[in-house]
């Protein structure tokens, strides 16, 4: 297995990964059968989570993608930088955003404010893992998470540090 020096462990592998993106499409399936949601892909840390999850849910659906950046190296910037002229058309949609990690939620908090201007019928969070102990938006969470970790900075599965180990197939702590 392709393990990076930088990698001090791995905290979820890939089969575990599998697991749990799995139970995550089954509770989509049941939520959105019928309803033919847009599950919307938060570039581009989410890209790998994303492209397994929607083919673990099985009800007809749309894609769509919008780009969100805000963290510089092992820390969140604190601006969220968007280019709202590309946000998919979402009016009067069942709008899914899958996003890779909540930390201080200041990125899914001003996504959700600026999706919600755009009049979806019904906005949810998706995301593959949540760090609860960084919050700065007090109180926020994510409607559908598949795991909770520490206060750990961690790479793969699609999340970088400065842009690399995104083709990691699992999810690892980055030794800085
Ligand atoms: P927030 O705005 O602080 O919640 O940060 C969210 C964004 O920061 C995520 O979409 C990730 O791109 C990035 N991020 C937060 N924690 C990590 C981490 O442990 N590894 C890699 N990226 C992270
Ligand atoms: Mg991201």
């Amino acid at each position: 297995m392709y393990v990076p020096e930088k990698i001090e462990k791995i905290l979820f592998t890939e089969e575990r990964l599998k697991e749990k993106v799995s139970l995550l499409g089954d509770d989509l399936t049941t939520e959105y059968s019928g309803k033919n949601p847009l599950f919307i892909c938060i570039l581009k840390g989410a890209v790998v989570f994303f492209s397994d999850l929607i083919r673990e849910v099985k009800c007809p659906l749309e894609i769509g993608f919008f780009r969100a950046a805000s963290y510089v190296g092992t820390n969140s910037s604190g601006k969220v930088d968007v280019d709202e002229s590309t946000l998919p058309d979402i009016k009067g949609r069942d709008v899914v955003l899958v996003e890779d990690i909540v930390d201080t939620a200041r990125t899914l908090s001003a996504l959700k404010e600026i999706f919600l201007r755009h009049e979806p019928k019904s906005l949810k969070i998706a995301c593959l893992l949540d760090k609860p102990s960084r919050r700065e938006v007090n109180g926020f969470k994510a409607d559908y998470r598949c795991f909770e970790i520490e206060d750990l900075f961690v790479v793969g599965y699609g999340l970088d540090y400065e842009q690399q180990f995104r083709n990691l197939p699992y999810i690892g702590v980055y030794k800085p």
